[in-house]
């Protein structure tokens, strides 16, 4: 039986005139609406408890799993606000499935779709005022489960927590759509072959902030992820998938090898590539073979794609072992630039959307 996600109790609202101040700028994961939605799981009788509550702390045990042994997996979409009032999703489904596979590979039980898209759908409806409508900002959802056992003992938890929260966001980059320099780690690695890769779980977040400070202390903004036994083939960034377009028209990025999350960007992109004359491709790519296109024009345009950043051109990458930085060589983006304007029109519902990506909560 599907869950029905309902309001369990009647919260405080927040103020029009403060939500109003809020999406002035609002930033990114900063704020948060009124409601949240929570589903229990145990093992006797499944997701059970669907409500919706109050956005409020709550209480966990100290040796819940989830603190210990990180056994955690999230989702990140957005709810966007068309011209004329009403609020869609997109894709949902593709992220409800990305979430069980998630949650598979971390021994955690899978939530079934319709019951993740009807806790998004409840979260979204309740909280519709939140949904912001100026410029690029949209409502950001971030469904999680964690363990949340109170047992140390090493082993799967027998008790799982379901959570949907969203919040009003801007960009992701508070630089907005400039292009950004990319370190590129050759020591630090996020995932391992074999390990959790394409799971969107908080570990592989925490094993990239060290390489991400790192980043930060060499002038750049976010880094780029080569594979853990050599550092020479090219997977993703810390919080995006990477693509680069060349002069033979291909929209070329990483094949999803099991260390790269399957973006549902990524996946929108390639399918988009063709409207806008590109070919998409997905290939092993090496670092080699980019330093080598930027130097020689082969390479006319390399950017970032997710969910938080759309689509983020990459000024330049500077080389974690030789500090040579290896720039984007044209100015601007016009097919990078073309393929995020078709996307964004879509999820703003401003074209037709020939995939049926997109669906109306309000
Ligand atoms: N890669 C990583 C590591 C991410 O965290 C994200 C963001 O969710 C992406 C890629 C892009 O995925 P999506 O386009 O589904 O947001
Ligand atoms: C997203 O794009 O939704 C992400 O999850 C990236 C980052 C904020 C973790």
């Amino acid at each position: 039986m599907s869950l029905r996600f309902e309001l369990a109790t009647s919260p405080t609202y927040t103020s029009d005139a403060r939500i109003a101040e809020i999406n002035v700028d609002p930033g990114f994961g900063v704020y948060f609406s009124d409601h949240m939605a929570v589903a229990a799981y145990n093992e006797t009788d499944g997701w059970v408890n669907a409500r919706v509550e109050p956005y409020a702390d709550f209480a966990i045990a100290p040796a819940s799993a989830v603190l210990h042994y990180a056994q955690e997996v999230f989702e990140g979409l957005k709810a966007y606000r068309h011209a004329d009032g009403s609020v869609w999703l997109f894709r949902p489904e593709a992220n409800a499935e990305r979430l069980a596979r998630s949650a598979k590979r971390l021994a955690l039980p899978e939530l079934p779709v319709a019951d993740f898209v009807a806790s998004v759908r409840a979260v979204v409806e309740l909280d519709e005022r939140w949904v912001p409508s100026s410029g690029e900002q949209s409502l950001y959802i971030r469904p999680f489960m964690i363990g949340s056992e109170s047992f140390l003992g090493v082993r799967a938890s027998k008790t799982v927590t379901y959570f949907c929260i969203a919040g009003p966001v801007g960009a992701y980059f508070s630089g907005g759509v400039k292009p950004v320099d990319i370190w590129v780690s050759n020591e630090l690695s996020r995932v391992p072959n074999g390990g959790t890769g394409s799971a969107k779980c908080g570990g592989n977040y925490a094993t990239s902030l060290l390489a991400q400070n790192e980043a930060y202390a060499q002038g750049c903004s976010q880094v780029l992820f080569t594979d853990a036994a050599t550092h020479s083939v090219i997977e993703e960034l810390g919080g995006m998938n990477f693509m680069f377009i060349n002069t033979a028209g291909e929209l070329v990025t990483p094949e999803l090898n099991g260390n790269i999350l399957p973006g549902i960007t990524r996946d929108s992109l390639l399918k988009l590539a063709p409207s806008l004359g590109l070919t998409p491709v997905e290939r092993r790519i090496t670092l080699a073979e980019v330093y080598s296109g930027l130097a020689d024009g082969s390479i006319v345009e390399a950017f970032a794609c997710g969910t938080a950043a759309v689509i983020t051109p990459i000024g330049s990458l500077k080389d974690g072992a030789t500090g040579e930085v290896h720039r984007a060589l044209i100015a601007d983006f016009p097919k990078a630039m073309g393929l995020r304007a078709l996307l964004l029109d879509i999820q703003y519902g401003r074209v037709p959307d020939p995939f049926g990506w997109t669906q109306q909560v309000v």
